[in-house]
């Protein structure tokens, strides 16, 4: 039975592109719905490049958080995924939505979690003087970027490194990283990948 992925984004998509890329051959997964919760986001032409259903689940048009994820469980219900990836996606998602999803939700974070969970991931790395920063593959619980760890790479910290420059090392890590935990989980194998 060939799985189906659900990618949700706020942005320019270059994971959820990999992701996509990935699920080609005997991949047992193809990618079925990219969601943003942002308009006309870069994301969407990336996407219907690949023929991939795009739909904009725009959180701005929703009084709150409640009736947003009541629209986006609504929306992914009628393509039934297996598993759902957040690639880029900026919203965090409450206890309720997550526990339907359990096991089943994964997201990437750019930073070598535990440590610096939420933003300005790089500049928290740099400023700590940290030798290493990377990113993360976890799976998503009610804690904030606190779910189990499926892989993680991680590069050097150079000492003229700045958020920037430190995020364009770790991206392509991450187009690395994640397609490789998407299959692994899709293969029911949840070993964790971790380069030193
Ligand atoms: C990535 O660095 C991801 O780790 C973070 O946001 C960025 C999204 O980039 N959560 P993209 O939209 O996948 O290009």
């Amino acid at each position: 039975m060939t799985l189906r992925v659900a990618i949700l984004i706020s942005g320019s998509g270059s994971n959820m592109m990999a992701l996509a890329e990935s699920m080609v051959g005997d991949h047992p997964a193809r990618p079925c719905l990219v969601i943003s919760d942002v308009p006309r986001v870069a994301g969407f032409a990336k996407a219907e490049s690949l023929d991939i259903p795009t739909i904009c689940v725009n959180r701005r048009l929703y009084e709150n958080r409640a009736e947003f994820e009541a629209k986006l469980l609504e929306t992914l219900s009628y393509y039934l995924p297996d598993i759902i990836c957040l690639a880029g996606f900026m919203r965090i998602l409450s206890p309720n939505f997550v526990e339907q999803w359990e096991g089943r939700l994964l997201n990437i974070h750019p930073s070598l979690l535990p440590l610096y969970t939420g933003l300005n991931t790089h500049a928290r790395a740099i400023e700590a003087g940290d030798a290493y920063a990377g990113c993360t593959v976890h799976e998503v619980t009610a804690a904030l970027d606190g779910g189990p760890i499926l892989g993680q790479e991680r590069v050097p910290v150079q000492s003229d490194d700045t958020p920037e420059t430190l995020a364009a090392r770790i991206l392509p890590l991450e187009h690395k990283l994640y397609p490789e935990v998407l299959r692994r989980v899709a293969d029911n194998d949840r070993r964790i990948i971790h380069r030193p």
